[in-house]
């Protein structure tokens, strides 16, 4: 029987199977473990993932967020960064949330209850409607999208191409019913 799908913050164990799905997810182009910097520990990486969960050490275009690992019966299935606020680049192209889910464990839902917990997580925050978006060719994530209630950015449906992002698809999603 498969349990509840749990969001939660990374814990000191959980480094192996950590380290594991970067590497899958490495060939979808896509990155597990956000600004994972190899020359410090997974102690230390943890501990400036907490400060950033408070808007603080922030690098580069960072902002407040939460990067969180999706637990099913104890296995690591996926992750989701939750950004708390967006600036100009994550107001064009990356939007409130990016999530993914290892290889092994598609097609189960798994992506479709990461949003629903992130959208509530928003919620909580007070972010009333999340800008979620995707690449022209994921229909895995435009579904996502639209199974949680996600309809296209009535201003601006599609953005192209920015200096270091593809082209993508904008949606608006209701944080609550
Ligand atoms: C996109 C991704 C997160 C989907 O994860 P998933 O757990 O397989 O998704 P779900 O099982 O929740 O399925 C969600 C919807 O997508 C559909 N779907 C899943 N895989 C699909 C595929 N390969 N092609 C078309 N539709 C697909 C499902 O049928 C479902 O739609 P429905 O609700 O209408 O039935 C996963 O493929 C992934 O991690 N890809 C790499 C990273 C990525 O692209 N992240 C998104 C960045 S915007």
């Amino acid at each position: 029987m498969t349990g509840p799908l749990i969001l939660r913050p990374f814990h000191l164990d959980d480094e192996a199977e950590a380290r594991a799905a970067h590497h899958e997810l490495a060939a979808d182009g896509f990155g597990f473990l956000l600004f994972r910097d190899e020359a410090g520990t997974w102690a230390e990486y943890l501990a400036w993932l907490e400060e950033v969960r408070h808007g603080r050490s922030l690098r580069g275009r960072m902002v407040c967020s939460s990067l969180l690992v999706a637990e099913v019966d104890g296995a690591l299935v996926g992750r989701v960064s939750i950004r708390h606020e967006l600036n100009e680049f994550l107001a064009t192209w990356g939007g409130h949330v990016g999530y993914g889910v290892r290889p092994a464990y598609r097609r189960r839902g798994y992506a479709t209850a990461i949003l629903r917990g992130s959208l509530e997580v928003l919620a909580d925050l007070g972010v009333e409607e999340a800008l979620v978006t995707c690449d022209l060719d994921n229909a895995a994530s435009e579904a996502t999208i639209r199974a949680c209630g996600g309809f296209p950015d009535p201003e601006l449906p599609l953005v192209g191409a920015g200096p270091t992002v593809s082209a993508k698809k904008r949606f608006l999603v209701p944080t609550s019913d």
